[in-house]
């Protein structure tokens, strides 16, 4: 049986609908970092588990490896821009925006939707990618409309 090409791959995920994170860590270093990431999933209510996907050719792959917390940041309608930037290859996304420390030291953004930190609890290597496990130690949320994410484009719910 053919694998399936891997352009009609990406169309048919497309057809799911998803929100749009900022995934945060600090390196060893004490650096901040962060990746735009749609693949933000909650995996288990007891213990609260959640988890993104981080590529292996992204180059904060490893800061996600070993950092032991990470953020999440579920952004708003109105943060296509820190979207934009997040993911782009250009210099630090964190020059010249707000953010400030969550409980664990990861960078949060101002305004989003919800706020999770997490603890690392495990990296499972799956084909090009990693699944960064974390339980959820601090989180919080307000009311707001999301950024979508579907076919491709950025949307906002009806
Ligand atoms: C809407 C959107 C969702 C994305 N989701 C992910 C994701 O879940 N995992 C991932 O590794 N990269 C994702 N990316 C790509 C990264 O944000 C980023 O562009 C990529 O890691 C390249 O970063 P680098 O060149 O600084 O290494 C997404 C990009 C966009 C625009």
């Amino acid at each position: 049986m053919s694998r399936i090409e891997k352009q009609q791959f990406r169309r048919i995920c497309g057809k799911f609908a998803s929100g749009i994170t900022v995934a945060t860590v600090l390196d060893p270093e004490g650096a901040c970092h962060g990746m735009t990431a749609n693949s933000f999933t909650s995996v288990s209510l007891t213990p609260p588990l959640v988890l993104i996907c981080v590529g292996h050719r992204a180059r904060i792959r490893e800061h996600f490896r070993i950092g032991a917390y990470f953020g999440i940041n579920i952004l708003s309608a109105s943060q296509k821009v820190l979207s934009d930037r997040f993911a782009s290859s250009d210099s630090n996304p964190f020059e010249g925006i707000s953010w400030y420390p969550g409980k664990t030291g990861v960078p949060l953004l101002p305004d989003v939707l919800a706020t999770i930190e997490c603890s690392r609890v495990n990296v499972v290597t799956a084909g090009d990618h990693d699944i960064v496990i974390g339980e959820v130690i601090h989180a919080g949320c307000r009311d707001g409309e999301p950024l979508v994410f579907y076919g491709g484009q950025y949307r906002c719910l009806e």
